[in-house]
C-alpha cells in the first residue's frame, strides 16, 4: 500500500482510485469527491492506495484464465468431485478476483466486456462477479464477506447448467419451460450443498438472487427479509445479463440498462447501489466501443472521475475504418472527440490483443 501524501488533492477533486486505511478498510471509492480542504488533508494524511503507478499487470491474460478455470469447475461438476475440492476451487479463484479488480477495476471490467470466448454463463458470471467485487467493497463488507459473495456470483446460476438449449433458444418458452428456468435457483442451492458448500452467506445469496425490494422475486421475500450481499447480487445480475446479447434479443448498451434500472428498478433494487454502480462504471463503461466526432472507432480505457460521460478511450481505427497499428489515447472531454455513437463491444475483436495493451502497465491516474 502506498501513502497518498505525496499525491495532490484539492476540495472538489474527484477520486482517481480507491483510497484505503492503513488496515485496508475502504476510506473511499473510486469517483468519489473530496467534500472539502479539511478531508484533503485528512485523505493525504491517513489515506493509501494499493498499486503503485507503472506496476505491469497483464489483467486481461488473468481474467481469462480464471473465466477458462471457471468453465472447468463447472465443467467438473458432473464428476462430483470430493467434498471440499468444489467450494475450495471456486474461493481461490473469488481470491484471485478481488485481487486483480482491486489492483485494476477498469482492466478487470473491460476484459470481461470484451470476452467474446467463453460460454454465457462464464461470462456472465464472472461480470457479475466483478460488480459485486466492487460494490462489497463501497459498501464495506470485510474481505472474507466479499469473497462469499464474489463466489455466490459466480455460482449464482449453477441450477441453469443443464439447461442450456433452454436459455439459448431463441423461440418463446412455454409455461413448463419458463417453470423449468425458475427453478434454477433452488436447484443451485442444492447442487451447492451436495457439492459440500457450507459457508451460509454464499449460500444464502446465491437463493436470493431472484429476490427484488418490492417482493415480486421469485420467492415473493422482501427488501426488509434480503441482506446486503443479495441485494448486490441481484443488481449485479440484472446489469450483467443486459450487457451481453442473447439469441432472442441484441445486448442493450451499458447507459440504457443503467436508466432502465434507475427508471424502471428502484422499487427492486437498492437505489443506493445503483447510484454507486453508476459513478464506479459510469455512461460508458471500460471495454464500451464508441464512434467519435471524428469518425474514429475507440474504446473506453476508464471514466473520469466525477464525470459520467466523458471517458477516456484507445482509438483503433482511423475515420475511414482502417485499424491503427497501435491504439490513439484521447479524451473526450475535447469537443471534437465527442461520441456520437454506441457500437458493438465485439467489433473490437477486430484489433485482437492490441487492445490489451491500453491497459496494461497503467497505473491509477
Ligand atoms: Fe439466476
Ligand atoms: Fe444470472
Amino acid at each position: 500500500m502506498i501513502s497518498m501524501s505525496a499525491i495532490p488533492l484539492v476540495s472538489g477533486q474527484r477520486l482517481a482510485f480507491d483510497v484505503f486505511t492503513h488496515d485496508e478498510c475502504l476510506l473511499l471509492l473510486r469517483g468519489s469527491a473530496i467534500k472539502s480542504a479539511e478531508e484533503a488533508a485528512r485523505v493525504q494524511e491517513s489515506g493509501y492506495f494499493k498499486q503503485p503507478p507503472g506496476e505491469r499487470i497483464n489483467v486481461f491474460a488473468a481474467m481469462s484464465a480464471l473465466a477458462d478455470r471457471l468453465g472447468h469447475i463447472y465443467g467438473d461438476i458432473r464428476e462430483r468431485p470430493g467434498t471440499g475440492v468444489f467450494s475450495k476451487r471456486v474461493r481461490s479463484l473469488a481470491g484471485e478476483l478481488i485481487q486483480l479488480c482491486d489492483a485494476d477495476p477498469d482492466a478487470s471490467f473491460a476484459s470481461i466486456h470484451l470476452n467474446n470466448l467463453h460460454s454465457y454463463i462464464a461470462v456472465h458470471s464472472m461480470m457479475a462477479a466483478v460488480v459485486c467485487c466492487r460494490l462489497g467493497l463501497a459498501s464495506g463488507l470485510n474481505r472474507e464477506q466479499r469473497v462469499s459473495l464474489v463466489c455466490a456470483a459466480l455460482t449464482h446460476d449453477l441450477g441453469l447448467l443443464d439447461m442450456v438449449d433452454l436459455i439459448n433458444s431463441k423461440d418463446m418458452l412455454s409455461d413448463l419451460e419458463m417453470g423449468r428456468i425458475r427453478q434454477h435457483v433452488e436447484r443451485g442451492v442444492q447442487l451447492l450443498g451436495s457439492l459440500g458448500v457450507t459457508d451460509m452467506l454464499w449460500l444464502s445469496v446465491v437463493a436470493d438472487h431472484h429476490e427484488f425490494l418490492d417482493g415480486s422475486g421469485y420467492a415473493g421475500k422482501r427488501g426488509e427479509n434480503l441482506s446486503i450481499g443479495a441485494r448486490i447480487l441481484a443488481l449485479a445480475d440484472a446489469y450483467s445479463a443486459m450487457l451481453r446479447p442473447r439469441p432472442y434479443r441484441d445486448r442493450l448498451m451499458a447507459r440504457r440498462a443503467l436508466e432502465a434500472l434507475y427508471s424502471d428498478g428502484l422499487d427492486r433494487y437498492d437505489g443506493h447501489l445503483i447510484e454507486t454502480l453508476i459513478w464506479d462504471l459510469g455512461f460508458y463503461p471500460p471495454g464500451s466501443v464508441l464512434r467519435l466526432g471524428t469518425r474514429e472507432m475507440a474504446v473506453v480505457i476508464r471514466n473520469s472521475p466525477g464525470i459520467l460521460d466523458s471517458p477516456n478511450v484507445a482509438c483503433f481505427t482511423d475515420a475511414l475504418g482502417r485499424p491503427l497499428l497501435t491504439p490513439v489515447i484521447r479524451d473526450t472531454n475535447d469537443p471534437e472527440l465527442c461520441i456520437i455513437e454506441v457500437l458493438d463491444p465485439a467489433l473490437a475483436s477486430r484489433m485482437g490483443r492490441q487492445i490489451e495493451k491500453c491497459w496494461n502497465g497503467r497505473g491509477p491516474h
